[in-house]
């Protein structure tokens, strides 16, 4: 199978790009290398035969009808998006102008495509979403495939945008799509402007590891590679029209995340005293969500998928990834915004 990817240079496209080239796909790694970017993260496969790159900005609908046709894909996996909340918050507009004009713009070029190649059946377009399109959770409770939308930020706002836009092409056109909604993923290459490489960075550098407000918000935690691995599962064997959602079930408070990872970091980067001492409390961030959690029972049961790494695991291989990469990390540390607290709002 060809695969174009969208956002194969980011942080989950570059995972998706590595996994699908290791099980003998062909992929189109199509992104616009905005700051999240780095080409470092696909580097391991950037030489392989099936593999290609195509410098393109979901914005520019003339050139996304180009790559279609000089590639002619069997699917599309749409991961190219805006993706920090924080950044939302300082300017929605690129969230606005990527995340739902660039998804009108591949959706129509997708399905200008698939009618000229005579409506292929087997064709699919995997829209990659967030949970953050459900809200915020009180104490109790998951999200499930039938939660009610209600985005709080201009990044979910966004998101949920481009699902009920993905949606209605295939209500309306009989696009044959495949959505999923994911919790917060971690693992390596993750661009550091995100609360694990953050806590990470931080630590290593001696400077105060910001926690936002007290600490309680609660994230429910993927390995990115998990992820990948779900996403391939359900491009091949979802249902058209059905949407899924993917997590581990590993639900973290911030304040407990931060502490496990500054004794793992005590234990693999040992220093006069504990990273611990370094966490520091900061303001909050305006309509910060409260609690995501995921019910993650439809891709378990009807696809029979299931997390290979527990929580625990995860972040081991992700210190020790940091530690092992600080090439990969350092280059990007001049990236504008990073190492800044971004999002405060006024
Ligand atoms: P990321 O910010 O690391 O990477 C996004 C990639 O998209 C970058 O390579 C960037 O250059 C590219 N891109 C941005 N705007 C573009 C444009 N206009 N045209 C072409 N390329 C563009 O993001 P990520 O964390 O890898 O997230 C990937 C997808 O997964 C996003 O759609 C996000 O909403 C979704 N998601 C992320 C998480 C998470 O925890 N990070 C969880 C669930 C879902
Ligand atoms: P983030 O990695 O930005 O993901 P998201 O907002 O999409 O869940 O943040 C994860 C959590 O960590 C979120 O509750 C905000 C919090 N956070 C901090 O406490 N400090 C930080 O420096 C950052 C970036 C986030």
């Amino acid at each position: 199978m060809k695969i174009l990817v969208t956002g194969g240079a980011g942080f989950i496209g570059s995972a998706v790009v590595r996994l699908a080239i290791s099980r003998g796909q062909e992929v189109v790694n199509l992104d616009a290398l905005t700051y999240a970017a780095c080409l470092d993260n696909v580097a391991s496969v950037a030489d392989a035969p099936g593999y290609a790159f195509e410098q393109v900005d979901i914005r520019d609908r003339p050139a996304l009808d180009r790559v279609l046709s000089d590639h002619r894909p069997d699917a599309i996996m749409h991961l190219a998006a805006e993706s920090h909340v924080d950044r939302s918050i300082d300017g929605p507009a690129t969230f606005i102008e990527t995340n739902v004009m660039g998804t009108f713009n591949l959706l129509e070029a997708a399905r200008s495509y698939w009618d000229g190649q005579g409506r292929d059946p087997a064709f699919r377009f995997h829209h990659i979403s967030t949970d953050e399109v459900f809200g915020s959770l009180g104490p109790e409770g998951q999200f499930t495939e039938e939660s009610p939308y209600d985005p709080r930020s201009p990044y979910s706002a966004s998101k949920a945008s481009s699902d009920h836009l993905v949606r209605a092409w295939h209500e309306t056109y009989g696009l044959p799509v495949v959505l999923t909604n994911c919790s917060n993923n971690y693992g390596p290459y993750h661009f550091p402007e995100k609360l694990i490489p953050i806590v990470i960075l931080k630590a290593l550098a001696g400077e105060p590891i910001p926690i936002y407000g007290d600490g309680s918000n609660v994230r429910d935690w993927l390995y990115v590679e998990d992820h990948a691995d779900a996403l391939l599962l359900v491009l091949e064997e979802g249902a058209i029209g059905r949407s899924y959602n993917i997590g581990g079930e590993n639900e973290r408070s911030n304040l407990d995340l931060v502490r496990t990872l500054c004794t793992i970091l005590d234990r693999m980067a040992p220093k006069e005293g504990s990273y611990g001492d370094q966490i520091t409390f900061v303001a909050d961030r305006p309509g910060h969500d409260a609690r995501y959690a995921i019910d993650p029972t439809r891709i378990r049961d009807e696809l029979g998928w299931r997390p290979s790494v527990t929580v625990e695991e995860g972040l081991e291989k992700t210190v020790r990834w940091y530690l092992d990469n600080r090439d990969w990390w350092q280059a990007l540390l001049d990236r504008d915004g990073v190492g800044r607290r971004l999002g405060r709002a006024s």
